[in-house]
């Protein structure tokens, strides 16, 4: 039997994307292998948002030469995803060892591609991003038995200017709500507890659908899903929570009050600069009102340091508007030109890697302090915890994530995976959380479920 074996980059929608072309070689007789010297196919699922992701990938496409030690003879390798969108044919110049290039879309082709080549060892490109993207999922090929990932939406309609994505990755297409609810009730039934909705701007999703849905909506929708235990959901836009957004969302018993929401700077010369669409005083407001709906809802950002022409006076206003709001996690990025955006073309990255390094780390200091008093805070409280399996540090012990997306570490049985448990947090470090299991109720458990549960039918 033929072997296929995938490597990825990037980000969630990355993983879950290479879990579809998974799903494709599979369905074609392919057998999966975690060896890459067994392989007969090579997948590499690739990404461009920062110079750095590119060069991780152009360095392992080196180490991949046909003769060389991890490539098999008469191997196929494919590179696929975000790079491969944004530079095609182009890639066959870099790496002439490469036999097929394919985008965001077309990667689901891949069998045919691969089928194709072998006949007439001919190099392919199949990067168009035109068709609508259209599968339906085997919720079989997954990499964690209780928990998943779901795309809702695909693209991203905004421009961000340092921002590659709405190149690699085309217009915002939103998936109907059937069809999601459909996916998610067909995970459940084989196990999964947990759902993470991933899109570029999660919180944009369903203006194009027929009724023009929200995600307050979906949320409401999966939420009458018996079995399922949480919903969470990636990557939102701070303009994008309307509709009184927070109140409905905060008595659902899936909702998880931990919310990814970029703000990328605290200082509203660098935000216009970025054309990000809001300033820093509406982000306060949508702060607040999340706040007033959903008191303990837990925020993360990301952040770009060392933007072009950001001053040490903007950066300042990034610390403080990281301490101001209070952020739970922080992502921060140091500025990556990429080729063909807006501030590539326009705006000299003058910013020297030095200072970007030190802002960089200033920021991470002033998330991590935040984060070492979260902890502290819940020390002596019991928290209801997901239970993920194994930690990684200490097999003899059990990971889980609280509601709010605390790591928590405690002794238990590993039959517990996928189960949600009280635990009693004894002591907290920078990150994480280390406690016991509980025998009385999480203080923090979701609302019981509106009975009778509403019967959601796949239109
Ligand atoms: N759609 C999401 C995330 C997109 S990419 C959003 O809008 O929030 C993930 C993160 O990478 C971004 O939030 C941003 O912080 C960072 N990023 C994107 N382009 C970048 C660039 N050119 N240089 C450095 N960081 C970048
Ligand atoms: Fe990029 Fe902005 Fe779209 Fe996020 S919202 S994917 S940062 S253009
Ligand atoms: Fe994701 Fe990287 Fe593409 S972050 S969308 S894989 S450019």
């Amino acid at each position: 039997m033929k072997r296929f074996y995938v490597e990825t980059y990037g980000c969630q929608m990355n993983k879950l994307d290479s879990e579809l072309a998974e799903q494709a070689l599979a369905e074609a007789g392919y057998a999966p292998t975690d060896d890459v010297r067994a392989a007969d196919v090579i997948v590499l699922n690739t990404c461009s948002v920062r110079e750095h992701a590119e060069h991780r990938v152009v360095s392992r496409l080196g180490r991949l030469k046909p003769g060389g030690a991890l490539r098999k003879e008469g191997a196929v390798l494919a590179l696929i995803g975000c790079m491969g969108q944004r530079e095609g044919e182009r890639l066959f110049q870099v790496a002439p060892h490469l036999d097929i290039v394919t985008g965001t879309k077309e990667f689901v082709r891949l069998p045919q591609l691969v089928d194709e080549v072998t006949r007439t060892r001919q190099r392919l490109a199949a990067v168009d991003l035109s068709e609508e993207f259209d599968y339906v999922r085997d919720p079989r090929h997954r990499a964690e038995r209780h928990r998943a990932f779901v795309t809702i939406m695909r693209g991203c309609d905004l421009h961000c200017t340092y921002c590659i994505v709405p190149t690699t990755r085309g217009g915002e297409e939103s998936r109907p709500l059937a069809q999601v609810v459909d996916e998610v009730r067909r995970l459940v039934d084989d196990g999964v507890v947990e759902v993470t909705l991933l899109g570029q701007t999660v919180n944009s999703w369903g203006k194009q659908l027929p009724g023009a849905p929200d995600l307050a909506d979906l949320l409401a929708a999966l939420d009458a899903l018996p079995g399922l235990l949480r919903t969470r959901f990636i990557t939102s836009h701070p303009n994008f929570f309307r509709n009184g957004f927070w109140e409905r969302v905060r008595g659902l018993r899936t909702f998880c009050p931990f919310v990814h929401v970029p703000a990328q700077s605290g200082s509203d010369r660098v935000l216009k600069r970025m054309a990000r669409l809001y300033t820093t005083a509406a982000y306060r407001d949508m702060v607040a009102e999340a706040r007033a709906a959903v008191p303990d809802v837990a925020l993360a950002s990301d952040w770009i340091v060392g933007f072009p022409g950001e001053t040490e006076a903007d950066h300042e206003e990034s610390k403080a508007f990281l301490e101001e709001v209070g952020f739970a996690q922080s992502f921060v990025f140091k500025y990556s030109p990429r080729p063909g955006t807006p501030s590539e073309r326009r705006l000299d990255d003058d910013v020297p890697e030095a200072d970007k390094d030190r802002r960089c780390n200033e920021l991470l200091a002033v998330q991590d302090r935040l984060a070492a008093a979260q902890c502290q805070a819940d020390v002596g409280r019991t928290l209801e915890v997901l239970v993920d399996g194994p930690s990684k540090t200490n097999e003899a012990r059990l990971s889980g994530r609280t509601r709010r997306n605390k790591i928590v570490v405690f002794e238990g049985p590993a039959h517990l995976t996928g189960r949600l448990v009280p635990v009693e947090v004894e002591w907290g470090s920078t990150q994480t959380l280390y406690g016991r299991l509980a025998d009385r109720p999480a203080d923090d458990a979701a609302p019981a479920p509106r009975r009778p549960l509403p019967v959601v039918s796949p239109a």
